[in-house]
């Protein structure tokens, strides 16, 4: 049962049309033993749920993400919340804030990220939040809202995610902590609360160190777990347990 896992992936994406059986045979040899696959695509959403249904190994979230808000139609709107309610969807997101790409239309995407909180609620289930240069706006909504998730691919400091874990929420590591500069990244790797932390890669973005450059697949997880073990000083066995506890108890709890 142990061995990395990917907490946020975007498998299902274009990027992987090529050689999706090429990356999910790579998932399997390097015993990945769990892939939270990302559908930011509605479009990506039946493919994964033919992953999950044939593998344990796979979970899906489906949300609709603050870039793509401008162009989003009814129609677009009722198949989100159908695939919401799907059984293998164990998450809503991503969603949330990124004012780094839009900072024109802030109050629609606090809007709509409102929306699928309460839709999140609704069905029971956690969120995955994504926040991009709105920490502040962010950390305003969630604090309104009694729901259990997790800050994806985090990028605040040590002391903002003190706060969320406060409110409840995880926090997730993704590849950057290995790059050379990210002084503050590390910092929270290491201070965090064990029981309160995550990793993914944000496949095919955000490549961890050796690798660096190249697309990001989920078995590169593993080069970000390795490189917290070593910034905390914590033996790898122990890590993968705690990290695989802590993905039962927000994600598969219910
Ligand atoms: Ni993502």
């Amino acid at each position: 049962m142990l061995g990395w896992l990917d907490s946020h992936a975007h498998i299902c994406s274009k990027e992987f049309d090529e050689d999706l059986d090429i990356v999910i045979n790579n998932i399997k040899e390097n015993n990945i033993t769990k892939v939270m696959i990302i559908c930011s695509d509605l479009n990506e959403c039946e493919k994964a749920f033919d992953l999950a249904k044939n593998d344990k190994r796979f979970d899906v979230a489906v949300g609709l993400h603050p870039i793509d808000q401008k162009d989003l139609t009814k129609e677009d709107y009722d198949r989100f919340y159908m695939y919401a309610k799907n059984k293998y969807v164990k998450a809503i997101g991503e969603i949330g804030l990124d004012y780094h790409w839009h900072n024109d239309n802030k109050e629609e995407q606090k809007e709509l990220f409102i929306k699928q909180i309460e839709l999140a609620k609704q069905l029971d289930k956690p969120i995955i939040v994504h926040s991009r240069d709105a920490m502040q706006d962010t950390f305003e909504i969630l604090k309104k809202y009694k729901i259990k998730g997790v800050l994806h691919s985090y990028s605040g400091s040590y002391e903002m995610a003190k706060e969320f874990i406060k409110l409840g929420y995880y926090i997730s590591i993704a590849g950057p902590v290995t790059f050379k500069n990210a002084r503050i990244l590390k910092e929270v790797a290491s201070k965090i609360d064990l029981d309160k932390l995550l990793i993914e890669t944000d496949c095919p973005y955000m490549t961890p160190v050796p690798y660096r450059g190249k697309r990001n697949e989920p078995m590169y997880v593993k080069h970000t777990g390795k490189y917290i073990c070593e910034l905390r000083n914590i033996d790898e066995i122990i890590f993968q347990k705690q990290i695989h506890n802590n993905y039962e108890t927000l994600f598969n709890s219910n």
